[in-house]
């Protein structure tokens, strides 16, 4: 191997109905050994990328004449960015697409972009001629440290985000931290917001890390992304290596984000999912804090280092104490108006999901200044 990669594995039980596992590669510069780890990992026919069209005119014609060079048969399809097109519409016309070029099942589908493309493009290979190999090569921070592992794919509906869908681990997840030098700052920055909810549910060495390297960090260094990018998908590799599909112990990773997709909707998608889920966990972490669950203090050692990392601790102006509250209800997870919070012991340390009473999380909103 060219590049230096780090290595993590996510492994399954035998008793899961799966032989094995999958191999995360974190790394700068490591996409010039796709083509090799391609050949190891999923050997194929023909390859297809999918990228939405800001990736895929940034990185998408280097990935493919990487594979070209090696003597692959590659073809690239896209899709326009934005959660917006994670759709069913794009989930058939990028099948569609896969079909009339004749694709068959000896393919494999490679997934080159951010979360939306790692979903969308992993619910087309979960269900193209009832499954083909998956590919995972995320390129936004987020979709690094969060979606591309863990095997969840899908497409939102008018109903809701995320509620058609499937599970299909990947072959493989390639994390070339390089390509994140032209990642936005905002989506870089939401990204770290991810990262540190994995220290302050397992780790807190991790949020030691990622406060000491904060500058690095928001300047998209590589070889700090990749130590963090490690240390993340360790964590979230163990939890989803443990419960893959949900069962118990993946709630864990729901931290800050029940009053977190809150905020998210209600703010129109204005502000970020990572911003939304920083906020999240502040406003949770005094919830839990004002029931005696979390240990005093780790609301402030939370918020320290979210600001650190450049990210909002506290909520929009605008928004209310009763919409969210609301809005928490009418979430997937939510069963006969009572609402389960996954919240932390202490930092580094998650709590089993606990059911909180609306009048408490009334009072941290208001708190926190929300009328
Ligand atoms: N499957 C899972 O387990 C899981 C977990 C968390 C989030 N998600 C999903 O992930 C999605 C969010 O992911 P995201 O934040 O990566 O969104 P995204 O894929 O839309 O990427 C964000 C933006 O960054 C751009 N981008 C990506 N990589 C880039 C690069 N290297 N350089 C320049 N621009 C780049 C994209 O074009 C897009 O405009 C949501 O749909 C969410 O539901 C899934
Ligand atoms: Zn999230």
């Amino acid at each position: 191997m060219r590049g230096e990669a780090l290595r993590v594995e996510v492994l399954h039980e035998p008793s899961q109905g799966r032989s094995a596992g999958y191999p995360v590669l974190i790394g700068a510069r490591i996409i010039e050994d796709l083509p090799d780890l391609l050949t190891e990992h999923a050997p194929a026919y023909r390859y297809a990328i999918i990228s939405d069209t800001t990736v895929a005119g940034l990185h998408g014609a280097r990935a493919e004449s990487a594979l070209r060079g090696a003597g692959l048969d590659v073809s690239v399809f896209d899709f326009p960015p934005g959660e917006e097109n994670k759709t069913r519409e794009e989930w058939s016309r990028l099948s569609d697409r896969l079909l009339e070029e004749r694709f068959g099942r000896d393919s494999v589908l490679i997934a080159l972009g951010g979360g939306v493309t790692g979903d969308l493009a992993g619910f087309v290979a979960a269900t193209y001629m009832r499954g083909i190999p998956l590919v995972q090569v995320p390129t936004s921070l987020l979709a690094m440290v969060d979606s591309s592992v863990g095997g969840k794919t899908g497409v939102d509906t008018p109903a809701g985000k995320n509620l058609i869908g499937a599970f299909h681990s990947p072959a493989l997840v390639m994390a070339d931290t390089s390509l994140l030098s032209t990642l936005p700052p905002e989506q870089l920055r939401s990204g770290l917001a991810e990262a540190v909810k994995h220290g302050a549910i397992a780790d807190a060495e991790h949020l030691e890390e990622l406060s000491g390297a904060a500058a690095a960090l928001t300047a998209a260094e590589p070889g700090p992304l990749a130590r963090v990018v490690e240390r993340s998908v360790r964590i979230k590799a163990g939890v989803v290596s443990r419960d893959p599909f949900e069962g118990g112990e993946r709630k864990i990773l729901n931290y800050g984000h029940t009053l977190g997709h809150a905020l998210e909707t209600l703010s129109g998608y204005t502000i970020l999912h990572g911003e939304a889920v920083a906020i999240g966990m502040v406003l949770e972490a005094r919830v839990g804090e004002s029931i005696g669950l979390t240990a005093e203090g780790t609301t402030e050692r939370i918020a320290g280092v979210l600001r650190r990392l450049g990210l909002p601790t506290v909520p929009p102006t605008g928004i209310g104490a009763e919409a969210v509250i609301e809005t928490t209800l009418l979430d997937k997870k939510a069963r006969a108006g009572r609402v389960e919070y996954s919240l932390l012991t202490e930092p580094g340390r998650a709590a089993p999901p606990f059911e909180v009473a609306a009048e408490v999380v009334r009072r941290v909103l208001r708190e926190a200044g929300m009328g």
